[in-house]
């Protein structure tokens, strides 16, 4: 037996213990830790009967994901469920926390299932790209049916006790001790000769599922989880379930796990995993640095991010005061927020009740003083200098000591901002994306002087609000919008080169970003595109840049909001509009631009590598921590597939190599100013190395 697995007998009960913080990871270790424990069951006399249980916060969280990049080491967890299973002697698995993947292919392994009232279960394998791999496909059918199987197997979601109680998963719920419940428990089962029930030996209830049946889930899934490669292997294995005997059927289900871990997918997946994990990790800022507490927030400027931003903590249960330049803005903002928690109850989502409770957390002023003491404030006035300059001298006057100055520019120099307060160390800035009460990504951006303990307050606070904080430096556009210009740049560039804004957004689609370029553009307003680009201080000088928006802008085409852009609309349909085509024909003839022949490869190759390149100064720069910070940033804000893993692990993927041939390409074609490869590209392509490998060797 091992440190981490343990076995002892109580009153013919033995109690086999996984002891393997932080989540009872089903490692190399523990799977011979637990082989051990039950050899050593089938072998003692004074053992009528077990009770598989975990020690720490959780039960077993699933196959330990470290594991899957390397040769796997006997036993196979699939080996020891079935071992599980085989024993002669009744096992009861008693479930706390969570029982995910692997830990409740364990648990289905054995005979019964008892759980504490507050435990889930799930196989959330899909999040990683896999399908379950160890007789979970097999044995979750057999107990909770086809459909629901399904449904939990590609949502990857996990359920309460109780629902796995009423699904059939669970028998017994469990109030108080667990331990001293699941031996109880034990004992009653052995008591009332109840059979060793093994969830291999049950039928597959196959009523109404038929070839009908699958091909329908697969149409949905087509829709849900588009792009994704394990749902729809999940789907086979479920059909392997129906239709073939429970043995085959497992060979079906290996063959698939492994064709699913070989995945550019899952590797993408799983790198995301530990990226969202590790970008809560700040080499100067420990983890236990004590933060500032938020009980008050502020917000000045009620518009489109203001209003979200007070959502995001109405809905953490922080009060929240508005303040704006008059009473009519205060009204205006208000609408919104009500029109937005409005929707929710509609949909369903929230009562009447509810919603009338969370308006009774906002308060109004258009008073300076009446924020006083608040304990953070988010500025989220109009993206101009001068403004915010305004704001914060403001601020500083009659904010409390300590109080968290936050500003939700997407582009401005904080550092200015800072330098008209006493107190630069308290400024931060908090750039949330739209729609603010939607969208998970945070850049959290620490100014020169923004002080430790403020950054462990944003890191904390955006786990409060349920979003994914990541921490950046001060540049123009930060991380995310830095690198998404020259995305659209290429975009751009493209239509005066006579492609067409529809094909560009086809293929990107295609390539499974949730949205095209030019559709987000005309989403997000191309005024605010050219605004950017104008406070873009050291802009370099290229009469072709972004020409098309400011074109169209010219001509009061802002995007959906003007019922034309790139697009035009109706409603909030996109329309291709043929005088867009003409438009960019007439200003690529003004500016010297050839008609080109662009392949799809070529769409995504230009939109891909122009980003890959400014992420790889970003790095340099130490703008951004880790390479995965930047891929979580891209999946949570910008809308690309998560089976890509961002745009620095899919650099990764394709090979820096590959990546800087394609700058070098385009530079010959375009010239220096924007495809001068990185040099920590040119430099990692030459050693044949990753931003993975730069990344873990610093
Ligand atoms: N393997 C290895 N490490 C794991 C892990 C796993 N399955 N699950 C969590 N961890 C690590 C995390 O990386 C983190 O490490 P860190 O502290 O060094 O950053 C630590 O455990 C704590 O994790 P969280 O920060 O996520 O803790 P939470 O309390 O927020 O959440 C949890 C706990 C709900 C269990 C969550 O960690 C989780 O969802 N884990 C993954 C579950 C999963 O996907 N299981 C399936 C694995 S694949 C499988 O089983 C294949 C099988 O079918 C063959
Ligand atoms: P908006 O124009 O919708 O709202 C700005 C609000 O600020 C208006 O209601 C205005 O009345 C108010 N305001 C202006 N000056 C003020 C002052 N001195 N005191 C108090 N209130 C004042 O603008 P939006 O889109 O909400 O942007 C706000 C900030 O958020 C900007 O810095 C912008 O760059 C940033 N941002 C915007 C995103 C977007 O997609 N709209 C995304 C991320 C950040």
């Amino acid at each position: 037996m091992s440190d981490i697995t343990s076995y002892e007998v109580a009153d013919g009960i033995a109690v086999i213990t996984i002891d393997n913080p932080p989540v009872n990871a089903m490692s190399t270790a523990v799977r011979k830790g637990c082989w051990a424990a039950l050899e050593q069951l089938a072998a003692d006399d004074s053992a009528k009967a077990a009770v598989l249980i975990c020690a720490g916060r959780t039960f077993v969280a699933g196959a330990d994901i470290n594991e899957f990049d390397k040769p796997i080491e006997d036993p196979w967890l699939p080996a020891l469920v079935e071992k599980f299973e085989a024993s002669e002697k009744l096992i009861v698995a008693a479930i706390h926390g969570a029982a995910l993947g692997g830990g409740l292919e364990t648990a289905m392994g054995c005979h019964y299932r008892c759980a504490a009232p507050s435990a889930r279960i799930g196989l959330p394998e899909v999040n990683l790209g896999l399908s379950p791999g160890a007789t979970g496909t097999q044995r979750l059918p057999r107990l909770a049916g086809v459909r629901k199987a399904l449904d939990m197997m590609t949502s990857g979601r996990p359920i309460s006790a109780g629902d796995g109680q009423k699904a059939g998963v669970i028998e017994k719920l469990i109030d108080g001790d667990l331990r001293e419940g699941a031996i109880a428990y034990a004992r009653e089962l052995l008591d009332a000769g109840a059979p060793i029930k093994r969830v291999s030996k049950l039928d597959v209830a196959a009523e109404g599922i038929d070839d009908g049946f699958f091909s329908e889930y697969l149409q949905g899934l087509a829709r849900t989880a588009r792009g994704f490669f394990a749902p729809e292997q999940i789907v086979e294995c479920a059909r392997a379930a129906v239709n073939e005997s429970y043995q085959d059927a497992l060979k079906t289900e290996r063959k698939l796990f492994e064709k699913c871990r070989a995945s550019t997918h899952s590797q993408a997946q799983r790198h995301l995993f530990f990226a969202e994990r590790e970008v809560a990790k700040i080499p100067d800022v420990p983890k236990a640095t004590p933060g500032r507490e938020i009980k008050k927030v502020a917000v000045i400027g009620a518009g489109t991010m203001g209003g979200g931003i007070t959502m995001n903590f109405v809905n953490a249960g922080v009060p929240v005061t508005v303040l704006e330049v008059d009473q009519a803005g205060l009204e205006r903002g208000l609408g919104i927020i009500r029109k937005n928690y409005g929707s929710a109850v509609k949909k369903g989502r929230m009562t009447e009740e509810r919603l009338e409770q969370a308006m009774g957390m906002i308060a109004v002023t258009t008073d300076y003083a009446d924020i006083a003491d608040a304990d953070l404030v988010i500025e989220a006035v109009f993206e101009t200098m001068a403004i915010k300059k305004e704001v914060f001298t403001k601020l500083d006057e009659v904010c409390k000591p300590g109080a968290i100055l936050a500003s939700n520019t997407s582009s401005l120099d904080l550092n200015e901002i800072a330098a008209v307060t006493k107190r630069p160390q308290d400024v931060i800035g908090l750039h949330f994306f739209a729609p603010a009460n939607v969208m998970r990504l945070l850049e959290i951006v620490r100014g020169e002087k923004t002080a430790g303990d403020v950054i462990a307050t944003a890191m904390a606070t955006a786990k409060k609000i349920r979003k994914v904080g990541v921490l950046v430096g001060v540049c123009f556009g930060f991380v995310g919008n830095r690198m998404f210009f020259p995305y659209v740049r290429e975009a751009q560039l493209m239509m005066l080169e006579g492609v067409s804004p529809e094909r560009v957004d086809q293929v990107a689609y295609d390539w499974g970003m949730a949205m095209g370029p030019h559709a987000v553009m005309d989403l997000s307003g191309l005024d605010v595109f050219n605004k950017l680009n104008t406070e873009w201080k050291d802009r370099p000088d290229d009469p072709v840049y972004y020409r098309m928006c400011m074109a169209l802008c010219e001509m009061g085409r802002y995007g959906q909001k003007t019922g034309a852009g790139i697009y035009k609309y109706d409603g909030r349909k996109a329309l291709p509009d043929p005088e867009v085509m003409e438009i960019a024909k007439r200003e690529a003839t003004i500016l010297g631009v050839k008609q080109i022949e662009v392949s799809d490869e070529e769409i995504i190759e230009r939109m891909t590598c122009s980003m890959i390149n400014e992420g790889a100064l970003i790095l340099e720069e130490g703008i951004a921590i880790r390479p995965g910070d930047i891929d979580v940033i891209f999946v949570n804000g910008y809308g690309l597939p998560r089976y890509r893993g961002g745009p620095m692990k899919y650099a990764d993927a394709i090979g820096l190599d590959k990546v800087c041939n394609a700058i070098r390409k385009y530079r010959a074609r375009y010239g220096d100013l924007w495809w001068t490869p990185a040099p920590l590209l040119e430099k990692l392509a030459a050693e044949g190395r990753t931003f993975q490998e730069w990344s873990e060797s610093r």
